[in-house]
């Protein structure tokens, strides 16, 4: 009875979406639930700083403070917020790995929480998660973006999903660094997964943040470097920051992605312009100087998984596995979170193989063995970048 309370309540946040604005939502953990919200500098080399709580309007009697939480930052800095997960009964002293998990068009950073149901997972495992949240209203199922204060958000993932190329590398890549300097972070095994426009992220995050993260797993998002239909997007997101994949280093990438997903289609989209799973897979396995030649690895009524794990000729120091799980489960018009673990049960697959232990079994079999976050590389590259899509847009300012 408690739980149908709580999954109505849920429902009902998700669709009326107000109730969780300033409040986090409790995920049913036993650890510890925060909210940072951090200025993020222009200036490359600057890092994140927590934001300042701006004082109580003298207007405001004294005993309705409670309503008042805003906080600010100065010099023209760009307030992002994220949630922070850790588990309870972390050993002081130990590094742990950090999980990134991005949250899907039109959501936020609690719902991603909820949805996927993986502080449970860090609970078991020990390991922290990071929920960061996207700065572009989400234009939903109109051409016109969220009205003011509706907390639903969007990332710029190069073809999809913004309205405005907001340097969400620059943030994600700040983040990490606030990550590994605040919390016991072991800097070779940060991972990234997503969502939805938030596994169109984690292809992006896999293609510019190699020097930082070990391992990817997109769900239900492919690698969408440009928008290319010449017709208006039908969302707005016209030629948001097209950028060209080009790691550094090859990241393992287990992707996994619904054959009868209807919002982000197996076969890709004429409308949105997406590419076509395989197309993204074929993508990941050149950049990953695999083989296109996989071996099933796993396979019953519901799930396929493919592993591409050949080196191309000569590549044999210098390649990452490409893994394809594809589910067939008609929940949410086949765009579900894999496994039944979430909390959102309405928005889950039916599957109940690869789901959140699978994913963060693929993670621990991969650890990066280079150190921290590069200030330089982050300038040099985001440099790059800016030469190359034209412009970048940094808190509604053109840089
Ligand atoms: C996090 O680390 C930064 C240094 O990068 C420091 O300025 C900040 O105060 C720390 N924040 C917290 C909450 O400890
Ligand atoms: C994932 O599936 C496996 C195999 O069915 C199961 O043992 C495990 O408990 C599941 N994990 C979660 C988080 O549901």
């Amino acid at each position: 009875m408690f739980k149908l309370l709580s999954i109505s309540i849920k429902i009902a946040c998700i669709l009326l979406v107000g109730c969780i604005h300033s409040s986090v939502v409790e995920a049913s953990n036993s650890g510890d639930s925060n909210q940072v919200e951090l200025c993020i500098s222009a200036d490359p080399n600057k890092k994140a700083t927590p934001s300042i709580r701006v004082p109580r309007p003298f207007w405001l009697p004294s005993w309705m403070s409670w309503t008042w939480t805003e906080t600010k930052c100065t010099n023209g800095d760009m307030k992002r917020s994220a949630i922070v997960y850790v588990p309870n009964g972390l050993e002081e002293g130990t590094n742990v790995p950090l999980v990134m998990n991005i949250h899907a068009l039109g959501a936020n950073a609690n719902l991603q929480q909820i949805f996927t149901g993986f502080d449970k997972t860090a609970d078991d495992n020990k390991f922290i998660v990071v929920y960061p949240e996207g700065f572009s209203k989400a234009r939903m199922w109109t051409r016109y973006p969220a009205p003011p204060g509706v907390p639903l958000y969007s990332f710029n993932a190069g073809g999809c999903c913004s309205d405005k190329p907001i340097d969400d590398i620059g943030f994600l890549r700040k983040l990490i660094e606030y990550m590994e300097d605040n919390y016991s972070i072991d800097s070779e095994r940060i991972y990234a997964m997503g969502m939805s426009n938030g596994g169109f992220m984690t292809n992006r995050v896999a293609c510019e943040m190699s020097d930082v993260i070990a391992a990817a797993a997109p769900v239900a998002g492919v690698l969408f470097e440009s928008y290319s239909l010449k017709t208006p997007h039908p969302m707005g997101w016209t030629k948001a920051d097209d950028f060209v994949c080009a790691p550094e280093n090859r990241i393992p990438i287990l992707h996994i992605h619904n054959k009868m997903d209807k919002t982000v289609p197996f076969d890709g989209s004429q409308d949105f312009g997406f590419p076509s799973v395989s197309e993204s897979i074929g993508k990941w396995r050149k950049l990953n100087n695999v083989k296109d030649t996989g071996k099933v690895d796993k396979k019953n009524s519901i799930t396929e998984c493919t592993l591409y794990s050949e080196p191309v000729e000569g590549k044999d120091d210098d390649f990452a596995t490409v893994e394809l799980c594809v589910i067939n489960s008609y929940e949410a018009r086949g765009h579900c979170w894999p496994g039944q673990a979430g909390q959102g049960a309405f928005l889950q697959c039916l599957n109940d193989d690869v789901n959140n232990t699978y994913i963060w079994q693929f993670f621990t079999q991969h650890k990066r063995d280079e150190g921290k976050v590069k200030a330089e590389f982050f300038a040099n590259e985001r440099d790059e970048r800016k030469a190359k899509a034209g412009k970048t847009v940094f808190g509604g300012e053109e840089l």
